[in-house]
């Protein structure tokens, strides 16, 4: 065998292990099911609980982002993990490009990930780590838990290219949104309790400002301005200044239905916020919510199960990746085979 052959014969054999199916060959690819690695990885969904609950105590915020992951994640055309994807020489990642603007935390979601390897190298997808971590992020808020399912796997490609397509804008009308939510099979209550997750974490100053200057937006109320006033004090923020408001004055911490009293009070942050208080279709869903916790959770359950279970790779598709930035096999090894 020549030097080249021997090369390639080393390649495939090095792939057809590595790219092995979680489950045996003569078996079906089960596709998402309750507790997936039952037998592969038994401790898994218990290491990410730990790991989420070790971080929580040290990085209250570690909840927040593993809340917002799961949106900019999945709500993209696949919960696949497309999103923690770093930067290449070819592709930019989603974590740079506008939408993504305030996502934080990606580091302590390796720490997870790193827990896990160590259990069971090569067996957890990124993916799955950030649908339970999610869940999980959820329980620690004071939200409901959500059985999830997992069995998701790793996609290969950046999606920062349509990723505008997907995610709304902070101004984006309410039509849009709904849009948005109904194409992934979210209905209008589910969008409305998805927004709920907006009762924690923080809106950077650029986000907000074209609403106090040049003229203050005369829908928000007055005491509300007098705050966001204070915190963003500049027309123009300070890019290196780190300037926000709370999302919600009141339980900033805690995943609650005080987003639905804040926002028929006309404290909503974003245009987006607002308008769902205001809108005919969305307001009598956040009337409801307001009044009801349970109802609440019961609406943010079911849409974040469906936003969880959005055209996932299954079975052979994707990969499982070793580190959650990088992808297992590079573009030029595997550009060689497929
Ligand atoms: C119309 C849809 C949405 C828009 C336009 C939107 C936009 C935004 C914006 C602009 C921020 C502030 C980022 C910053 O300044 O740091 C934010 C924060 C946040 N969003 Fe959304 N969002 C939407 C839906 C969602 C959904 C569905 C979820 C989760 C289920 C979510 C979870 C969060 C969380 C938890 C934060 C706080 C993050 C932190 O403090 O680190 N958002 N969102
Ligand atoms: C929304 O805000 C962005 C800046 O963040 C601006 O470029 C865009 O024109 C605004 N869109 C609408 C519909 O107002």
């Amino acid at each position: 065998m020549g030097a080249k052959a021997l090369f390639f014969f080393a390649l495939l054999s090095f792939l057809a292990v590595s790219l092995r199916p979680a489950f045996a060959e003569d078996e079906e690819d089960p596709g998402l099911i309750m507790n997936f690695y039952r037998d592969t990885c038994p401790q898994a969904e218990d290491i990410i609980r730990e790991q989420v609950k070790l971080l929580y105590k040290r990085h209250k915020n570690t909840a927040f982002s593993w809340l917002r992951n799961i949106f900019h994640d999945c709500a993209v055309q696949s919960c696949d993990a497309s999103l923690l994807l770093d930067s290449t020489r070819r592709t930019l990642s989603e974590k740079e490009t506008d939408r993504s603007f305030g996502l934080r935390n990606f580091r302590y979601l390796d720490t997870i990930k790193e827990a896990v390897e160590r259990e069971c190298p090569g067996v957890v997808s990124c993916a799955d780590i950030l649908v339970l971590s999610a869940r999980d992020g959820i329980v620690a808020l004071g939200g409901p838990h959500i059985p999830l399912k997992t069995g998701r796997r790793d996609g290969r490609k950046s999606r920062a290219d349509v990723i505008e397509q997907y995610l709304p804008d902070h101004n984006e009308s309410i039509t849009v949104v709904l849009e948005r939510f109904a194409a992934i099979g979210i209905d209008t209550p589910g969008g409305v309790a998805l927004l709920g997750a907006h009762s924690v974490g923080r809106t950077h100053c650029v986000k907000l400002v074209h609403r106090l200057y040049p003229e203050v937006d005369p829908v928000l109320n007055p005491d509300h301005v007098e705050h966001m006033l204070h915190k963003c004090p500049d027309s123009i923020p300070d890019p290196k200044a780190v300037q926000y408001v709370r999302n919600d004055r009141g339980t900033p911490m805690i995943l609650d239905n005080n987003y639905y009293r804040n926002i028929l009070d006309n404290k909503g942050l974003l245009i987006v916020d607002h308008q769902l208080a205001t809108d005919k279709r969305t307001k009598p869903y956040v009337k409801k919510m307001a009044k009801s916790q349970d109802y609440f959770f019961k609406e943010f359950a079911r849409a974040i199960t469906i936003l969880s279970e959005n055209n996932p790779l299954t079975g052979t598709k994707g990969e499982i990746r070793k580190q959650c930035n990088a992808l297992h096999f590079h573009g030029s090894e595997t550009s060689l085979l497929f």
